[in-house]
């Protein structure tokens, strides 16, 4: 049988690669050298073209599985890796068949957790884990999708605001229905407890994580966290006819979490006393749509919460609360945004994505107040960040050379009280 190569963007540079090579043995120059999580199956990073590829070696009916529900998850506009082809029917030199590689694209600025947690870090960044993890899992959950996985291992996180955002990984497991059941939903959730717990187990044991931080209690989070969340999405609630402002605040509510409402159910009763409401379709990404609406960036959910918070003081110094919102975004994008972001030089520009160093530089100048007790203009701010902080921060974009469990230890600045 012949090597066989399913891809939505093919690309010649494909055949290049040692497939007749098990994905364990292949050489250096083929590998980029990325902070990868703990696997089942051998899994690289590969340079092809100027990007990178995951490549995972597995059966080829499990890759064809896996790179199918991907797909599906992308097209629901799920925040999951994006899958990019399958390459199946591998023979080694001695003519023996190998195992299928399910590429998917590496998710850029992304940290696997070990490798977040051999950076040395604020304290409750577990924490700040897991509330990410949960609004990743209710996301899937409303979408229809039961993970069956649902792991630290399994979920890669970027910086967001000083907060992270989750994005699904591995989808080997997971079943994508109409709906889930609350069974199904619990199902996943005690999946997700056990194997977090069993995690930061690990952490603690490899002295990774603070010994006064105890796993089972974080764990329980995912479960509390999960089901606020869930509550404040999907519940209904009633009220008489004259508090119809309910409808409103429900709506701010749902918006201040991120989510958009697609769709809303109202009803009354028969003798028309009482209203009740329930979201139908919401839709995660409020801010981020916002944003990229009035400005054309499309960064995370909570960094866009953060520049629109910037672009509203911008309104407000420069006197225009009555001006056009779009002219307003427009010359806050022109004449500070990008310049700021600009101010990175291009060795440094690894660190950090442009809007998570734009939401460091606003903390930066915080600090810069707080000590001089005087406003700081943003390029002051800027200025100091890049002479003093960002050259001691790790390389995100790629972490050249330096395998997780040896990533170094880097002190971050103390945390904002
Ligand atoms: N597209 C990707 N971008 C970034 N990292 C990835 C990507 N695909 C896989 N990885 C890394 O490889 C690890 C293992 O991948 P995973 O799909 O969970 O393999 P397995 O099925 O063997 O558990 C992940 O934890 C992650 O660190
Ligand atoms: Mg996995």
């Amino acid at each position: 049988m012949a090597l066989q190569i399913t891809t939505a963007r093919p690309d010649p540079a494909l055949l290049d690669l040692p497939w007749s090579t098990p994905l364990e043995d292949w050489p250096e120059h083929h590998l980029a050298a990325l902070p990868r999580g703990i696997s089942r199956h051998v899994v690289r990073f590969v340079k092809l073209s100027g990007r990178v590829l995951a490549v995972k070696e597995i059966k080829e009916d499990i890759a064809r599985r896996e790179y199918a529900m991907l797909r599906n998850l992308r097209r629901l506009d799920q925040p999951s890796v994006e899958p990019f082809g399958i390459v199946s029917g591998r023979i080694d030199a001695n003519g023996n068949p190998l195992d299928a590689c399910l590429l998917t694209r590496h998710l850029k600025f992304s940290l696997p957790y070990r490798a977040l947690f051999s950076q040395g870090l604020r304290p409750g960044t577990e924490t700040r884990l897991i509330d990410a993890l949960a609004v990743l899992l209710v996301r899937l959950h409303l979408t229809g999708f039961w993970w069956g996985d649902v792991s630290l291992s399994n979920t890669l996180f970027r910086r967001d605001a000083g907060s992270f955002a989750a994005w699904l990984v591995d989808a080997e497991t997971g079943e994508l229905q109409s709906s889930l059941s609350d069974g199904q939903r619990a199902h996943d959730l005690d999946i997700a407890r056990v194997n977090i717990a069993g995690e930061l187990m690990d952490l603690q044991a490899g002295e990774l994580l603070d010994d006064a931080v105890d796993p089972v209690e974080i764990s329980n989070k995912i479960v509390t966290r999960y089901e606020e969340l869930w509550r404040e999405l999907t519940a209904t609630e009633e009220f008489d006819t004259g508090e119809r402002w309910r409808v409103e605040e429900r709506i701010r509510r749902l918006n201040a979490l991120g989510f958009d409402v697609d769709e809303l159910a109202i009803t009354t009763d028969i003798g028309g006393t009482s209203i009740s409401i329930q979201p139908k379709v919401v839709d995660a990404g409020h801010h981020s749509r916002r944003l990229l609406r009035l400005t054309g960036l499309d960064v995370g959910e909570g960094q866009a919460r953060r520049l629109l918070n910037d672009l509203d003081s911008y309104q407000a110094a420069t006197d225009r609360q009555n001006d056009d919102e779009e002219l307003v975004a427009h010359d806050w994008l022109t004449k500070i945004y990008e310049p700021i972001t600009r101010r990175v030089p291009r060795e440094l520009s690894g660190k950090l994505e442009p809007a998570e160093l734009f939401h460091e530089v606003l903390e930066h100048r915080w600090y810069m107040a707080e000590r001089e007790q005087q406003d700081v203009t943003i390029e002051r701010a800027i200025e100091d960040y890049v002479a003093s902080i960002l050259p001691s921060k790790p390389d995100e974009v790629s972490v050249v050379g330096v395998d997780t469990v040896e990533m170094p230890v880097i002190a971050q600045p103390p945390s904002r009280p």
